[in-house]
Order: C-alpha cells, then structure tokens, then sequence
C-alpha cells in the first residue's frame, strides 16, 4: 500500500476462515539481533513479514551482519559478538523495539554509532534505556532523551537495575548489553513482563536465570557468553491474531481457525479476557519450539460481555487494548482501562487515538490520563477516521467498523504495514458479508 492510502471497511455479519499468521514481531527482532552477534549461522522460517522486523535488519545489516532472506527464510550469517561499524546511521524506521533493543548491542561495541527514526519515533522516551545503559559505562547523547541517539560503545560493567517503567524492550535491551558486560547484571521488574528476551537468549545458548519476585521477577545474566546460531520457527504473531479473535468476538456465527500461534504464557492474557468476555476457544497441537509455546486455536463466536483491564494486565495487554477498546461498545457492559499510561507514549497517544476514533463513530468514551471508561450497548455508524500513522490503530478500527452501520474510511491505513502488511487483504477473506 502507498503511502497517503485509504481503506474502505465495509459491515459483516460473521469472521470465518483459517488464517497462519507471520511470525510474532517481539520474536523476530530479538532472533535477527542474537543470531547477528551469534557464531555460524541461523535459519529463521517465517520471520515477521512487517516493516519494523525489516528495520531491525537493515540495521544488523549497516553493522556488517551478512543475511538473505529466501521466500519467508532468512538466512543470517552471525558475526560473533564483534560488529562493524556503520557508515551510515542506524535507521530504525517506525520500531521502538529496534532501537531500544539494539542499543544494548551497540553500546558495547568499540565504535561510534547514530540511531535514529521517523518522525513519530523521534518523539518517544529512549530515557529509560539511556539512564541505566549509562550506568554500565556507555556514552550516549540523545534530543532531549529522545532519538536521534549518538552512541560511543565502550567496555560495559555489570548492572544491578530496578526498572522504573514495565518493558520488556529495556529489560531486553539490558539483558544484551549483559552479555557483554564484566561481569553478573541483574534486572528486575516489579510487574511481569512479556519474556522473549530471556528465552531468546536461551535458545541461542546463553544462560539466564530468572525468579518470581513479588508480582515481578528477576533476570540475571553473566557477561562473556558466546552466542551459537539457531534454526527455529518462528511461531505466529499473538498481537496481529488479536484483531481477528477481537473480530470472531463480535459475531455469534463466527468460527475461526489460526495454526501455529505464540502461546507464550506471558503474551496469552489476551485470551483469558476474551473467553472472559464469551468468546470460545480451544487450543489444540501445543508444543514447545524453543522454549516459546505454541498451539493451534480453534475459536466460536459467542456472548460479549464487558471487562475491566487494570494492574498487571495492562502491561501484559498493553499491544491488544486498543483493539479490545475499539469492540467494547458493542459488548454488554463495555470496557474499563486503568494503569495503562504507557500507551500514551506508543507509535501514537493511543488513548487520545482510540477515543477520538470511537468518538467519530458516535460511541460515547471517558478518556483518562491512564486509560478509559467505554460503556457497552453502543450502536456506532461508519466514518471517516485517520490512523495517526499507528498501525494498531489502523487495524483497530478496521474491526470497529465490521459492526458499525455503513462504511468506515481509514486513512493513512499503510501503516498496517509496520507490523502485518497483508492484514487488511486477509480481513477481506475472512469476513462474511
Ligand atoms: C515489546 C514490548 C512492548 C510492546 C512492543 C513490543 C517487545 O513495549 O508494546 O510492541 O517486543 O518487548 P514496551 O517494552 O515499551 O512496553
């Protein structure tokens, strides 16, 4: 799609259809980055078929990382934990997780490198890499802790860090920069987050130690690990499935089938709160592909009732609210967001994006500085709505319209393409009319 395009998203009476999904965004960035700094090669099959994986990439690729891609293949040569240094900065496109990832890497480099994004990752906090990153001895310099980030590697020292903020991006990204660093770091997060940096890790054959801490945990690893390469499938993305399963959620008629989906016990809240909710679903064929589940979903449409997102439940669903606050209204007894401020500083404001979106379709939403209260048995109309170039919001609102009265208008729906470039082709097949 181009960029400036516009969707029409017409009404349907049910979601049926199977549908593989392109391999999980967290996964596929984290396996491009290790098996770039890996010994020998990797194979990842079904590698993320969305542009922010293809800027992590370009980037291994500017640091001399040796890849083909060969239909859904990508062939990596692994560099060894030595990387070269870039000629040109590190454009990290659109993807928060690139930059705050790869710095961990790159800070432990004996080179100079520049970091930078587009316009609406220019505007997002990298402080919360930046503080403790500089803490373990790297010089960085940035616009006013955002991008672009100028970086001067230099020998890391160990870190014991407590995490302000829920990421799974910062504790990732300080995990990699542990890898390098003289001797144990140490991270803990008071809130569970989503863990593939630590199983990636594990995967590619570094030790990593984890514990429950309170509602939280601990990750611990020793610097000096060498890295080997991986053949691995890459299991389908849990955060694009959402928009479906939120789909199949609004209809009763619906019957879905999604093989092959990340069942990562840390990214599945998503599925407790939409059988919650009404919608049924059965897992099937669950096994373990190093170390992340997966499972094959069987799912019917049913009741929606209403829920309430709050405490440690916003940080594991952080990526699918949007959509869940884009079907509330039709649900029952609509949807309540609390302890979600993150999502103000995501690809967009996503609370000010969703409830201006809902807004134009006629729901009624209390937006709030953490989140937002959507009452349930709304009845929305199409409209002309904008994706604020946020690729969630696109699809979003892609689902709201599915059961508004008349067409819905999307513009700048290109962005879907950050994260699921044939996503609104698949809708189209999906949805019964
Ligand atoms: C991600 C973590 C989350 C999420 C993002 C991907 C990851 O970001 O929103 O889409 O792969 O670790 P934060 O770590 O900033 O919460």
């Amino acid at each position: 799609m181009e960029s400036g395009s516009q969707v029409i998203v017409r009404p349907a009476r049910s979601l049926r259809g199977s549908v593989q999904l392109p391999g999980d965004k967290s996964i596929s960035h984290r396996y491009a980055m290790l098996s770039g700094i890996a010994d020998g090669p990797s194979r990842l099959e079904n590698y993320s078929t969305g542009a922010d994986c293809a800027s992590t990439l370009g980037c291994m690729r500017a640091l001399g990382v040796k890849w083909e891609r060969k239909d859904n293949v990508i062939e990596v040569q692994g560099s060894g934990l030595s990387l070269a240094a870039p000629t040109t900065p590190l454009d990290c496109g659109n993807s928060g997780s690139t930059i705050r990832m790869l710095s961990g890497i790159v800070s432990a480099q004996d080179f100079a490198s520049e970091m930078i994004g587009d316009e609406s990752l220019s505007r997002r906090p990298m402080e919360r890499v930046i503080k403790p990153l500089s803490a373990m001895g790297a010089q960085i310099s940035s616009d006013s802790g955002k991008p672009p980030l100028r970086i001067t590697g230099s020998k890391l020292k160990a870190i014991d860090y407590k995490m302000p903020v829920a990421s799974a991006q910062v504790k990732t990204c300080l995990l990699h920069a542990g890898l390098f660093a003289d001797g144990e770091t140490r991270v803990e997060e008071s809130v569970r987050t989503r863990d593939h940096g630590e199983v990636a890790l594990r995967a590619f054959g570094a030790k990593v130690d984890r514990k429950n801490v309170g509602h939280g945990s601990e990750v611990r690893i020793r610097g000096g690990q060498r890295l080997r390469g991986v053949e691995a499938r890459i299991p389908g993305d849990l955060s694009s499935a959402a928009f479906f399963l939120c789909a199949a959620a609004l209809f009763p008629d619906s019957q879905l089938v999604i093989p092959n989906l990340l069942m990562n016990p840390t990214r599945a809240r998503l599925l407790d709160i939409l059988m919650q909710m009404g919608l049924h679903i059965s897992v099937t064929q669950l096994e373990e592909i190093n170390g992340e589940m997966v499972g094959s979903l069987q799912i019917e449409g049913g009741r929606l009732e209403g829920a309430t997102i709050a405490g440690a439940d916003s940080a594991a669903l952080i990526d699918e609210i949007p959509v869940l606050a884009a079907i509330a209204p039709y649900s029952e007894q609509g949807l309540e967001v609390r302890d979600a401020k993150e999502l103000r500083v995501k690809e967009s404001d996503r609370i000010a994006a969703v409830a201006a979106n809902l807004r134009f379709m006629g729901a009624q939403v209390e937006e709030r500085e953490d989140g937002m209260k959507i009452p349930g048995g709304q009845h929305l109309h199409g409209a002309e709505l904008d994706s604020f170039a946020d690729h969630r919001i696109a699809m979003a609102f892609a689902i709201a319209a599915l059961r508004a009265e008349g067409e819905t208008l999307i513009r700048r729906a290109e962005a879907a393409a950050i994260s699921y470039p044939a996503f609104f082709q698949v809708l189209e097949e999906l949805a019964q009319r």
